[in-house]
């Protein structure tokens, strides 16, 4: 059943409308396999080859092998023909091997170009493009796209090849014996397209249907493992349950739709192909037992008429495939036109070709009447300006939404502000390369993605060239090197997806080793403190003080206890910088924002030092 493999993927097509011209799409396909010349010209030399030795067989079984040798009587002649034959045969045979090695080969290597591509820029993309952009459509593209691109695009192409020289062939050979007989043959033909058409039209509506239902299924499955603590905290297993029995039967229906069509499609082709035979050799057998009828001496008649037989059945195929030759290149066009979208999405932030490299700071940050927005039309950040003195620690306060981190991430130049300047020692942040600019900041955030490694390697991350012994040092430098040691294997123990295997708060350490780690002059701590507890807060607060002695500090924090000790604090609101002080004086001020916000915290004595939640929750 392999070679109508194909029909099954038809459902694929996009739904959507392609608006760059096929044309364009195809040349930069071919771009992909341009640089294979040789194989290419191997593959093309297999399939020519493959076609010829496929078709010419019927027509020597039976003009040769029946007529010439075995109606005559010739046993001497039979052997040497019949070795011939099988001599074809095997040709076949290998050439159809390397014809279908030659073709994974190229379609697999430029599969494996793309994906390579593809995921190099996604890492060079800017921040602005992941706001924009949903996961899940990303990794669909890198991964069904290419997919279906290699597939339909390469063996689409192949089999169009492949198809058309063997109709030809056939058709030589037939008219080559008799035109008569083979005019007759061609009454089937319009049958045959019939059917295709029928039949395609049938497997792309249900295909395209037990696709939907599936991902339907696996949604819900999605769903319900990933929230299964909800559910059943919730008791909402038996909604789930329901949810998902709909789902299975809406998917089991479909599939049974589809195996109906699937079950008809080849009773249909053989009754088809058993129609040709038929007119074939009746007519055929007429023609062949009237005297001095067209197709000759008996003998070679018989031949002739078994030869047709042999080449009705391989018209349906060719004919099959080259119908559905349209759809197929239409779905890898429409997979390749959202491969080549993400390829062309360029990065927003890029280094200017005259960039340099920021040599080692000393960390003096200052923001010059910078405005930003997201949007650009509703900035957040309002013709701000400060400056930040080397190794001064200042804190950042307000409510949340005020625009805290989006400093951050425009000082780490993610984003780059529509007007002002951002400087550090002087140096225009956009006229320095970027790699050279986060060399020398540590970012500590509330969340810090771990990757599933060893606690070794994710605390090395912040510096790779780091010794065991040193990123041992910064565990033990802030407070994580106990937890870390009771772990089943120490350092080497593997985290989990996301560090899944840890709590918050030893995550929460290890980001704090790896900042401490990379020893940057300039070091950023972003509401890092908020998602640990009280206990670990106490094992770090020592460690703090080693993080930012002797360094440019920026601590967001919404604890206002942990900011106290700023040599300044600058409060913002709205944007805008309100207040800025020391936390004595900005006490001082009786309906200042930053003592309003302080009074909130530690009106009720006793009570632990929680912010009030509506105010203070962590923004996305
Ligand atoms: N990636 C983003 N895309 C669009 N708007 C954002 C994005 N990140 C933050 N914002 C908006 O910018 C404003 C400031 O956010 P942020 O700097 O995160 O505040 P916070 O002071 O709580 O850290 C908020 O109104 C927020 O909704
Ligand atoms: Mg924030």
């Amino acid at each position: 059943m392999g070679f109508y493999h194909g029909v099954r993927r038809l459902g694929e097509l996009a739904e959507q409308e392609r608006r760059v011209p096929s044309r364009v799409l195809v040349s930069r396909l071919l771009g992909y396999i341009r640089p294979y010349k040789r194989r290419l010209a191997v593959a093309v030399l297999a399939i020519i080859v493959t076609s010829i030795t496929g078709s010419i067989g019927p027509y020597i079984l039976g003009r040769e092998i029946i007529s010439r040798y075995i109606m005559k009587g010739d046993l001497a002649g039979l052997q040497v023909i019949g070795l011939i034959y099988v001599g074809i045969l095997i040709v076949n045979w290998l050439s159809g091997v390397l014809r279908g090695y030659m073709i994974g080969l190229i379609g697999q290597e430029m599969l494996f170009k793309m994906r390579a591509q593809l995921f190099t820029h996604l890492q060079r993309l800017s921040f602005s493009f992941f706001d924009r952009s949903n996961s899940g459509d990303i990794v669909s593209r890198v991964t069904n796209d290419t997919d279906s691109i290699g597939e339909a695009f390469i063996s689409g192409i192949a089999s169009v090849i492949s198809n058309i020289l063997s109709l030809g062939m056939v058709i030589f050979f037939m008219v080559n014996m008799s035109v008569h007989l083979t005019l007759v043959s061609m009454t089937v033909i319009p049958l045959i397209i019939a059917a295709a058409w029928f039949f395609q039209s049938k497997f792309k509506a249900a295909y395209r249907k037990t696709r939907l239902k599936i991902s339907k299924i696996t949604s819900r499955l999605e769903e319900g493992i990933s929230g299964i603590r909800e559910i059943q905290s919730f008791s909402r297993e038996r909604e789930m349950m329901k949810a998902f029995r709909e789902a299975n039967v809406e998917n089991l229906q479909a599939n049974l739709q589809a195996s109906k069509v699937w079950g008809t499609f080849f009773p249909t082709i053989q009754f088809i192909q058993a129609t040709g035979m038929s007119i074939v050799i009746l007519y055929g057998g007429m023609m062949a037992l009237t005297p001095n009828g067209p197709l000759g001496p008996l003998d070679e008649a018989v031949g002739t008429l078994i030869a047709f037989v042999l080449y009705i059945n391989m018209f349906f195929r060719p004919i099959f495939d080259l119908t559905n030759f349209y759809n197929t290149i239409q779905s890898a066009l429409a997979a390749a036109e959202r491969i080549f979208e993400l390829l062309d999405t360029s990065p927003e932030i890029v280094d200017s070709p005259d960039a340099v490299d920021l040599p080692s700071v000393k960390g003096e940050i200052e923001f010059k009447n910078v405005t930003f927005g997201y949007d650009p039309a509703h900035p957040v950040i309002h013709n701000m300006s400060f400056r930040i003195k080397p190794k001064e620690t200042v804190a950042l306060v307000g409510p949340t939404g005020a625009g805290k981190s989006t400093i951050i991430k425009l000082l780490s130049r993610f984003y780059e502000p529509q007007k002002g300047v951002i400087t550090i020692d002087g140096y225009d942040i956009r006229k320095v390369k970027q790699s050279s600019l986060h060399r020398q900041m540590g970012i500590v955030l509330q969340e810090n993605f771990l990757f599933n490694s060893t606690i070794m390697e994710n605390i090395r991350y912040g510096r790779l060239e780091a010794s065991d012994e040193e990123v041992i040092n910064a565990a033990k430098i802030v407070g994580a090197h106990e937890f870390i040691e009771k772990m089943p294997d120490g350092y080497w123990t593997v985290v989990g997806e996301r560090g899944s295997r840890l709590s918050v708060g030893q995550r929460q350490l290890i980001a704090f080793a790896r900042a401490l780690l990379r020893n940057p002059p300039i070091l950023i701590l972003d509401e890092a403190t908020s998602s640990i507890d009280p206990y670990t807060e106490l094992l770090i607060k020592n460690a703090m003080k080693v993080l930012l002695k002797d360094r440019t500090s920026i601590v967001i924090a919404h604890r206002l206890s942990t900011v106290r000790n700023a040599d300044r604090i600058l409060v913002i609101d709205d944007g805008r910088i309100v207040e800025e002080g020391s936390h004595e004086e900005l006490m001082k001020k009786e309906d200042g924002l930053y003592r309003r916000l302080y009074e909130m915290q530690f009106r009720e004595p006793g009570k632990p030092l929680e912010a009030p939640k509506v105010m203070w929750r962590t923004p996305r």
